[in-house]
């Protein structure tokens, strides 16, 4: 099948720091991929570049089909790419429902709406009063993914989501992207978290100084591990 998303020859800068230096990828429909490479490789810029946050100079973004290159993030958010930013933005003065009802994105219908959110999520289901604020970092995670998906994405980008968990949430995170996967959803993440990684990922791209240095299936990854030792911290 055609897929989902495609990053052609991504090369992007801030102000003059080259960044990027020719980034492809690819995520075919129902697919998880994860973008791995230590801090700094340039993941989040990589999907800001995607989400047209930071537009790459040269290169092109194909979503679903269309060259959407550089197109502002509202846009690409309304054509299906849900983006869960690594700063989590959730907004502490509205309660848990409020964040999940500013997900809705009124053109996408899907099967996601506040009830089967809540079911794949019932930690929410508990607090849908409380304030954003008053969240913990891991109940702040599934707050960001939860609203992402009250828009009905075809694609979920999320950027280095384990980053700052304890291992019991990132067990729990864990879970929640293995059922989400069982639900078809095709993800799109970053991770320094191999173990995370190889745990939840069908394919894996390695980036290191700007540079994809690496693409494979994650049972092959999985036996790379000079590759693992060379770009990531294992
Ligand atoms: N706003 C910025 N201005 C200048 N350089 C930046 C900015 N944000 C990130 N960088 C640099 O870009 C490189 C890639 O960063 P980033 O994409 O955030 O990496 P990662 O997400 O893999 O940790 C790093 O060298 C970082 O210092
Ligand atoms: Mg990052």
């Amino acid at each position: 099948m055609d897929n989902i998303l495609e990053a052609r020859g991504l090369n992007t800068f801030y102000g003059r720091s080259h960044i990027l230096f020719d980034v492809s990828l690819a995520v075919a429909p129902g697919e998880t991929v994860c973008l791995m490479g230590r801090n700094g490789a340039g993941k989040t810029t990589t999907f800001r570049s995607l989400m047209g946050l930071t537009p790459p100079r040269q290169g092109q973004v194909i979503f679903k089909g269309r060259d959407c290159t550089g197109q502002p993030s509202h846009q690409m958010a309304r054509r299906g790419l849900g983006f869960v930013p690594e700063d989590r933005r959730i907004l502490g003065p509205f309660s848990v429902r409020e964040n999940l009802e500013l997900g809705r994105i009124p053109s996408r219908q899907g099967t996601w709406n506040l009830q089967t959110v809540l079911e794949h999520f019932p930690s929410l289901a508990g607090m849908l009063e409380r304030l954003g604020g008053t969240l913990s970092g891991g109940e702040q995670q599934m707050l960001t993914i939860a609203r992402a998906l009250m828009g009905n994405p075809d694609l979920l980008v999320l950027d280095e989501p384990t980053e700052g968990l304890s291992p019991v949430i990132v067990g729990t995170l864990k879970d929640l992207v293995v059922r989400l996967k069982q639900a078809g959803t095709t993800i799109l993440l970053s991770e320094q978290n191999i173990r995370f990684a190889m745990a939840v990922s069908d394919r894996v791209v390695v980036i290191d100084k700007g540079h994809a240095v690496y693409s494979g299936a994650i049972e092959e990854f999985k036996r790379q591990e000079d590759v693992q030792k060379k770009y990531l911290a294992v």
